[in-house]
């Protein structure tokens, strides 16, 4: 399932999609470099979206990715919450695959309940 060309994705910033035209974001790409990290956009602790607007998935330095509802933070690398009621918690992977035109895909073997 396509998402969009790599040019797409800024890098050192996140973005949200719904590939499944849902009418909300559930799935978030955080850019470092070459390196894409594709999460479910749900909060281990409820559940919820976790952006207080469009994007809005990064601390300041964008450093980590944090939950606007009360505050949770998660390494970008592993989703791993290391601050915040979810501590320990880990955000859904969605596995990303790059074809060789740039053009961003989940990954074909990616479980369908990871966007819901
Ligand atoms: S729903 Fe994300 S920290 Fe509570």
């Amino acid at each position: 399932m396509r998402l969009c060309h790599l040019d797409e994705l800024r890098d050192g910033a996140a973005r949200g999609f719904d590939p499944r035209r849902t009418g909300q974001d559930t799935l978030l790409v955080v850019r470092r470099g070459d390196r894409l990290h594709g999460y479910a956009d749900a909060c281990p602790h409820q559940g919820t979206p976790m952006a207080w607007r469009k994007d809005a998935y990064l601390d300041a330095a964008g450093e980590r990715i944090v939950c606007a509802a009360h505050g949770a933070q998660f390494e970008i690398d592993s989703g791993l919450c290391t601050l915040g009621p979810c501590l320990g918690a880990l955000l859904k992977p969605v596995p990303l695959a790059v074809r060789e035109n740039g053009e961003v895909h989940i990954a074909i073997d990616a479980p369908a309940g990871n966007l819901a």
